[in-house]
C-alpha cells in the first residue's frame, strides 16, 4: 500500500469526546467490537479499527469530524460491510464509524413519489416500505437483504433490474452529507431535473465514502409494475449464452433482469442452499435467467413467447418458465446467493468487469483463454444484460490477491483486455482498497490527478476513508 496516510490514534481524550458526542455505550474499543468490524465481505481481508463509534445524527458526526479532522485521525465510513472492494475496511485503523444506528425512512412522498431515508436503512426494508404504498425503487444488489441504502449510494450499486430501470445514480436526487472538516450540506434539491451548478449530488453517488458521509438520502420512485415473467434457459456453450444476450435487445426487447450463471458457479450455490430448482446436467454450460414485467400481461406474454423463439436460434435449450411466486423466488435466491456460495467454495478473488454488451463474448472467451495460459480457474455469472460479468478466481492457499505477485499479475491481464473491449474495471462493487492498483489501466495521470484534485478540496487532511480509490 503505497502512499497511504498513516495517521494518528485516538487518544483518551478523543476517546472522552467521542463517548461525549454520542454516549459512552455507543463508543466501542472491546477486542470483540473490533473484530467485527474489521472486515466487510471483501476476501477474506480484515483490519483492526482502534475505534468503533456508532453516531445516531449527523450533528454527532460532524462533531466527531471536527475532532478527526483535528488530530488526523483516520475515520472509515461503514454501511453494513457487505461491500466486495474493500471500501469499508479500517485499513489505517482509527475511528471506524458504523451508521447502523440512522436507520429510519424519514418520508415517503407519494404526491411527489419520493422517499427520504437515513442511510442505515436496509434496501429491502426500503423497497418493500415503497412496495406497499404501490411505489418502486429497483436498484436491488444481491445482498439486498442485508446492505445499507448508504453504502449502495457510496458504491453506486445496481443489481439485476439495473438493466431495464438503472443503477443507484439514477434514482439519487438530493444528499446531505457530513463533509470531513464536519460541515454539514445538502447536495443539490428535491427535484427530477436540475442544471444548477456543478453536480454535487452525482459526485458523491459512487465517491465511496471519501468526500463526505451520507446521513439523508432523497430518492426518486416510480410505480410499481403490476407483473413479471420469468424464464430459465439452458445452454450447452457459454459462448452462445452470452451471444443471445444482445440479440434480445436488437431484437427490440428490454428485460427487467438478463442474468447469466456459469454451470460451475450453478452447481456450488444449488448444493449450498439446497436446491434442484435449475437443473445441472452435463450438457449444459451455463444460463440465462430472463425477466419481463409491465402493466399487460399480454404484451408481457407475448415478448416472453418471441424472446424464447429467438434463443432456441442460439441453440437454447428447454426453456422452463417459473410457474408462480414461489418459483421465481426460488430461482432469484439461486441467483442471489452465488456470490456466497462460490467464496465458501475457495473462488474467493472477486471482479466486477464490465464491457460495452455487444463485446461480453469476446470477454468471456478472453476471461477463460486466460485462465488456461496462466492456470488460474474462474467461474463467471452477472448481469450479462449490462455487459457486468462477475468473475470469481479460485485461489489456493492464502486467500487474498493483496501484493500476491501471481494473482496481480492475472488480474492486470484481465483488466488490460476489458479494457481493449472498450470496458473498465468496474461495474458496481466499486474500486476501494483492493483494485486501486489497477487504476492505471482505465485512467491516465491527467484524470487521475483531477480525481485527486477533488478529494483534496473535499478532504484537506486526507482523513476520511483514506487510501481508497486511489492513493494522494
Ligand atoms: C451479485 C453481486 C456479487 O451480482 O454483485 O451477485
Ligand atoms: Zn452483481
Amino acid at each position: 500500500m503505497t502512499g497511504a496516510l498513516i495517521g494518528a490514534t485516538p487518544g483518551r481524550q478523543q476517546l472522552e469526546a467521542f463517548k461525549k458526542i454520542v454516549g459512552p455505550q455507543f463508543v466501542f474499543a472491546d477486542e470483540e467490537s473490533l473484530q467485527q468490524y474489521s472486515h466487510d465481505e471483501t476476501e477474506t481481508l480484515s483490519f483492526l479499527p482502534e475505534v468503533v463509534i456508532k453516531p445516531r445524527t449527523a450533528a454527532e458526526i460532524s462533531s466527531i469530524m471536527k475532532i478527526c479532522n483535528n488530530h488526523l485521525i483516520p475515520v472509515t465510513p461503514r454501511g453494513a460491510g457487505t461491500g466486495l472492494s474493500g471500501g469499508a475496511l479500517p485499513h489505517l485503523g482509527g475511528v471506524l464509524l458504523s451508521m447502523e444506528r440512522m436507520n429510519t425512512i424519514l418520508e415517503i412522498d407519494e404526491k411527489n413519489l419520493q422517499v427520504t431515508t437515513e442511510p442505515g436503512v436496509i434496501t429491502e426494508v426500503l423497497q418493500n416500505a415503497v412496495k406497499e404504498k404501490g411505489l418502486f425503487y429497483p436498484p436491488d444488489p444481491s445482498s439486498r437483504g442485508s446492505c445499507f441504502i448508504g453504502g449502495n449510494i457510496a458504491a453506486n450499486s445496481g443489481g439485476p433490474k439495473a438493466v431495464k430501470y438503472g443503477v443507484v445514480k439514477d434514482y439519487v436526487l438530493n444528499l446531505e452529507i457530513v463533509l470531513p472538516t464536519g460541515e454539514i450540506i445538502w447536495t443539490g434539491a428535491n427535484v427530477l431535473k436540475n442544471s444548477t451548478g456543478y453536480n454535487l449530488t452525482q459526485l458523491i453517488v459512487g465517491s465511496e465514502g471519501t468526500l463526505g458521509i451520507v446521513t439523508k438520502i432523497v430518492l426518486k420512485l416510480i410505480p410499481l409494475p403490476k407483473y413479471d415473467l420469468l424464464m430459465l434457459v439452458p445452454f450447452a456453450s457459454l459462448e452462445k449464452a452470452s451471444e443471445a444476450v444482445n440479440a434480445i435487445f436488437l431484437a427490440g426487447f428490454t428485460p427487467s433482469g438478463l442474468e447469466l450463471v456459469e454451470i460451475d458457479a450453478l452447481k456450488i450455490t444449488s448444493k449450498m442452499v439446497d436446491s434442484h430448482a435449475i437443473p445441472v446436467s452435463d450438457d449444459i454450460a451455463a444460463h440465462l435467467i430472463i425477466e419481463t414485467d409491465g402493466n399487460n400481461m399480454d404484451v408481457l406474454m407475448n415478448d416472453m413467447e418471441q424472446i424464447a423463439a429467438l434463443m432456441t436460434k442460439y441453440e437454447g435449450g428447454e426453456i422452463s418458465f417459473a410457474e408462480d411466486a414461489q418459483q421465481k423466488a426460488e430461482l432469484w435466491k439461486l441467483r442471489r446467493r452465488t456470490a456466497e456460495a462460490v467464496k465458501i467454495a475457495g473462488y474467493t478473488i472477486e471482479e466486477d468487469t464490465v464491457v460495452p454488451r455487444a463485446a461480453l463474448p469476446a470477454l468471456i472467451k478472453g476471461v477463460k483463454e486466460l485462465g488456461k495460459q496462466n492456470n488460474f480457474h474462474a467461474v463467471c455469472y452477472g448481469h450479462a444484460g449490462d455487459g457486468n460479468l462477475h468473475i470469481r478466481i479460485k485461489k489456493e492457499g492464502t486467500a487474498n490477491s493483496l501484493g500476491d505477485a501471481a494473482m496481480t499479475k492475472n488480474l492486470r491481464a484481465l483488466f488490460e483486455l476489458v479494457k481493449k473491449l472498450g470496458g473498465t474495471i468496474s461495474g458496481e462493487h466499486g474500486i476501494g482498497l483492493i483494485q486501486k492498483g489497477y487504476m492505471d489501466i482505465v485512467f491516465n495521470k491527467t484524470q487521475l490527478q483531477l480525481m485527486k484534485g477533488i478529494k483534496k478540496i473535499f478532504d484537506p487532511n486526507n482523513i476520511l476513508n483514506a487510501g481508497k480509490v486511489f492513493d494522494i
